[in-house]
């Protein structure tokens, strides 16, 4: 039996499975399998009011999904899917209550991953996943990362590392501007080029997701910009000389930084240090604020 013909008897015996995509792994589920997206918010730990995504193989798949497919979302599409832009858009009545929390639209993503992109063709139902990690935890981006969140009893589809390495850009559209939610890789100025509708960051989060501490690892991580504040603030607050934390060091190009920095977290928490401390990098553009957006939700303290 091939590796997808084997998750697709997973998930049709009700059970989750792990997917590889190009941002990080998601935890996937059926979308007309009640029980199994249930299964999705326990097995996460994550509260109903936060919706998760649901992962299409195509554009016919996405359409049935929604009551507005404009002219804009054909240009988005056309342009980046297969890819990490989630797209928010008015639900239709196939899109069960539990995927959206509630909420009257739903987040539609064509991933750009060889193996997620086999499975959903084969299976032929779209996959509603969120990140593969307990809540407002660190995303995985190996298979090695959810094992260590989930254990041996998941079933997951070994895709490698992930290219992108952080999540993908959640935009909602209007019929007279674009939202953004979640900065990603996908940056606002590449979006506006394919757009003749203002394309803007939402101020208040929107994205019921977007909470204050998420992204967080197992050790606190103190963000800084002067090395004595920093020597300072361990000492105050975390009792801690500076030796007994490891300093994470991000590549400088933004696509590396990204690619490097859910795993940087996990192995430096996986040493004896007892905490991460981080150089505040500069927002150069709009991918380092992506990046900023993460670090600075995954922080324990940022001086
Ligand atoms: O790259 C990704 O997007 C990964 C991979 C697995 O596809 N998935 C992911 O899912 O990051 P999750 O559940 O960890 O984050 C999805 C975000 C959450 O912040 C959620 O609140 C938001 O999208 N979201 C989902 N549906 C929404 C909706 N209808 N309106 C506003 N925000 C929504
Ligand atoms: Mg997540």
């Amino acid at each position: 039996m091939t590796i997808i013909k084997e998750a697709i008897e997973v998930l049709n015996n009700g059970e989750l499975v792990a997917i590889p995509t190009e941002t990080v792994y998601g935890l996937a589920a059926p979308i007309n399998n009640v029980k199994s997206l249930e299964k999705i918010f326990a097995l996460k730990e994550r509260p109903f009011f936060d919706p998760l995504i649901i992962h299409v193989t195509n554009i016919k798949q996405a359409k049935e999904l929604t009551t507005s497919w404009s002219q804009v979302v054909d240009s988005l599409t056309e342009k980046f899917w297969p890819g990490p832009l989630t797209i928010v858009l008015p639900k239709s009545d196939t899109v069960n209550d539990i995927i959206t929390a509630g909420l009257d639209s739903v987040g539609l993503r064509c991933p750009n991953h060889p193996l997620a992109l086999e499975l959903l063709n084969e299976l032929n139902i779209p996959l509603a996943a969120p990140s593969a990690n307990k809540f407002k935890k660190t995303s995985p981006t190996s298979v090695e990362h959810v094992r260590s969140e989930f254990g041996e009893d998941l079933f997951i589809l070994d895709g490698g590392s992930c290219e992108i390495g952080i999540e993908s850009t959640v935009i909602g559209v209007f019929s007279d501007r674009i939202d953004i939610y979640r900065p990603g890789m996908i940056t606002k100025v590449e979006i506006q080029k394919v757009v003749d509708i203002p394309v803007n960051l939402a101020e208040s989060p929107v994205s019921p997701g977007q909470l204050k501490h998420h992204y967080m690892p197992a050790i606190p991580l103190i963000i800084y910009q002067n090395k004595d504040i920093l020597i300072k603030n361990l000492k105050d607050q975390y009792q801690l000389d500076l030796n007994q934390s490891t300093e994470m060091i991000l590549n400088s190009d933004p696509n590396i930084a990204a690619r490097e920095l859910y795993s940087s977290l996990r192995e430096i928490s996986s040493t004896k240090a007892r905490a991460i401390t981080l150089k505040k990098p500069e927002l150069i553009n709009e991918k380092w604020e992506a990046i900023w957006n993460r670090l600075e939700k995954a922080a324990s303290s940022i001086v």
